[in-house]
Parts: C-alpha cells; structure tokens; sequence
C-alpha cells in the first residue's frame, strides 16, 4: 500500500503536465495562427482601399465606377466587366502594358507597363475582391530553370496541338480574322504566358489548370524559351514559315541544280545523227 502510492501520484502527475503542455500548445497555436478576422482589416484590405483608388482614376472611365463595365455618352461600349475576371486577368493586362486601353481598336496591343508592380498588385486585389477569379500562380508555377529536356520535348507536344493554331508552329505569332492577331511570343515571359493560358485574352481559349495541368503549362513554358533561345543552325530562318515554305525552297534550289546539271551533262553527250526510217 504504502509503496503504491507514490507510483499513483506519479502517474497523476504525469497526466497533469501533459494534460498542461496540451493547454499550452493550443494556446500558442491560437496566437500564432493568422486570424482570418483581423485579416480583413490588415494590409490587405488596405491594399484593395489602394487598388480601389488607382481603378477609379485609370479604369473606370471604360470599366464603370464598380468595375460593373461601361458605355460612353452615346451608349458604345467602352470596357467589359470586370467581375469575376481575377487577379490572373488584372496582372495579365495591366503587367503588359494593354491596359490602361489607349484608344479603341480591333485589338488593345502589348506596350511598356504604366504602373509599378506594387500598384498593379493593388489593382488586382480590388478587382479579386469583388468576385472569385483565377488567381494569381505562384512563382514556382513558371519557374522553369529546373525543368528536363522530356519535359521541354512534352512542351512541344502540347504547344504543337494547343497553341500554333493560331501562334505558328514557331511561336511567331499569326493574322486571326477582323484585323485582329494572335502575338509573336518571343518576347513573353514566363509568367506572362501563365497567365494567358490561365484568362485567355480576347480570341485565345481560357486553357485552365482542369484542362492543362500546372505541370503542362511549364512544359509549354519551358517549350517558348526554347524557342525564344533557339538560333538558325542551317544559317537562313526563312522566317520559319514551316515545312511547306522550306520544302519549296529545297525543292526549287534542289530542283533547279538537278536540272543546270542534267543540262550540262545534255551538253557534254556527243550528238549522235538521227536514223532515217
Ligand atoms: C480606354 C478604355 C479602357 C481603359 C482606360 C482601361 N480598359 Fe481595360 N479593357 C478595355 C477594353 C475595350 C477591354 C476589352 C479588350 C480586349 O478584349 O482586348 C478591356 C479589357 C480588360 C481586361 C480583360 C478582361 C477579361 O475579360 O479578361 C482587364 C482585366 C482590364 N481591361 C483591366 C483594366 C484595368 C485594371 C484598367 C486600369 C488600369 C483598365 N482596364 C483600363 C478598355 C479599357
Ligand atoms: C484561338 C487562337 C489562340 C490560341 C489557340 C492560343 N492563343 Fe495565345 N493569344 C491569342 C491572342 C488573340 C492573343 C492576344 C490577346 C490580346 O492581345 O488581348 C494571345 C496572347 C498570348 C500571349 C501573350 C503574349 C504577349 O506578348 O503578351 C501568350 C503568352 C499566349 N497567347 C500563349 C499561348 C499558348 C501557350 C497557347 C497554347 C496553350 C495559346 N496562346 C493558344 C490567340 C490564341
């Protein structure tokens, strides 16, 4: 008896300071944890406060006051809605310089960004807020400097049946109808060609993560670099207007030669006089 109850004591003990150190983890976990309430009053919101601003002075002339999308005095559409189009679409457009839209056109070109990376944030926070949307990927998303040459070969694979439709097989862009153009890509950068796949501007198809896997899209990624970096082996690119203009090259070049020599051989055979029947 008198030896069993230290041993019990022990064990209460025991529980006492587990049952303690359990306390203590959840309330350390509750002051660590983000706290989605207070959240809303933090920098963020302050950044949507900010990108509301921005938007009221550069956008909503076109996009309306809510981004609720716009007409002019006489009615013409100015802008489209923009509820529900993501962070993904606002840093697209915004990151390569086609919006602020300068003036109306069959299609608003790429140009030098107008704002700061920091106000183009600003500017998607608000525009996320009003509605879900694609969001924007991560960096590892597009980073491509780790990536195989079977992913790159899989890239090809997957741009040559998604994209050169209307990008050329070169990556080289191409006319689409209504004086409108699918752009070169050579000067696009990886995360700009994220996010075209992910909002698919204008004629381009959204190409979301259900329908190319974040993987496919850095492969094609990967792919346009490759491209961007290739150079021309064989000396002349001929533009890289495919098989079909390379191979009338090679059949006119190649075609023209065999015929000088079938000529020069012509000549060098000694003629033969004609047998009378
Ligand atoms: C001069 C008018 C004009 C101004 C100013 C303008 N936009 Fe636009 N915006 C347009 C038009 C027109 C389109 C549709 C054009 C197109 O499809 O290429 C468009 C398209 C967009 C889209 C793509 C929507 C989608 O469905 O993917 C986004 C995002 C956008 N604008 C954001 C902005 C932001 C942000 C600003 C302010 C920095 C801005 N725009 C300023 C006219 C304008
Ligand atoms: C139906 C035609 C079409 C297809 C298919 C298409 N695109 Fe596009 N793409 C366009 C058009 C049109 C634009 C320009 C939109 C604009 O200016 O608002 C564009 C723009 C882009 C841009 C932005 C280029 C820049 O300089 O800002 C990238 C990157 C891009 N496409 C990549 C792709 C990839 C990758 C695929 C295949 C997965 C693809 N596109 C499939 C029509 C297409």
């Amino acid at each position: 008896m008198s030896t069993a109850r230290p041993l019990r004591r022990g064990r209460f003990a025991r529980i006492l300071v587990i049952g303690g150190a359990l306390v203590a983890v959840a309330f350390g976990y509750g002051a660590l944890a983000p706290d989605g309430a207070a959240g809303a009053d933090g920098p963020q919101s302050q950044q949507i406060e900010e990108g509301r601003k921005l938007f009221a002075v550069g956008c909503s002339s076109c996009h309306g006051i809510h981004a609720e999308g716009g007409t002019d005095g006489d009615g013409r559409f100015t802008g489209p809605s923009l509820i529900g189009v993501g962070a993904a679409a606002v840093v697209f457009q915004v990151g390569t310089g086609r919006m602020p839209a300068v003036q109306p056109g069959a299609q608003v070109p790429r140009k030098p960004p107008v704002y700061t990376e920091e106000e183009t944030a600003a500017l998607a926070a608000y525009v996320a807020s009003l509605a879900p949307g694609p969001a924007v990927p991560p960096a590892e998303a597009y980073d491509i400097s780790k990536v195989t040459q079977e992913e790159i070969t899989r890239g090809g694979e997957l741009f040559r049946t998604n994209c050169t439709a209307c990008h050329n097989f070169s990556g080289r862009g191409g006319a689409l109808p209504n004086g409108r153009y699918a752009p070169s890509l050579m000067h696009t950068t990886p995360r700009d060609a994220y996010l075209a796949m992910l909002t698919g501007p204008q004629q381009m198809p959204v190409f979301s993560d259900a329908v190319l896997l974040p993987e496919d899209k850095r492969s094609i990624i990967a792919y346009i670099a490759a491209l961007q970096e290739q150079q021309d082996p064989g000396g002349l690119g001929l533009g890289r207007l495919g098989p079909v203009s390379e191979g009338l090259w090679g059949w006119f070049v190649g075609i023209g030669l065999l015929v000088a020599v079938a000529v020069w051989i012509g000549l060098k055979v000694p003629t033969v006089p004609r047998r009378r029947e």
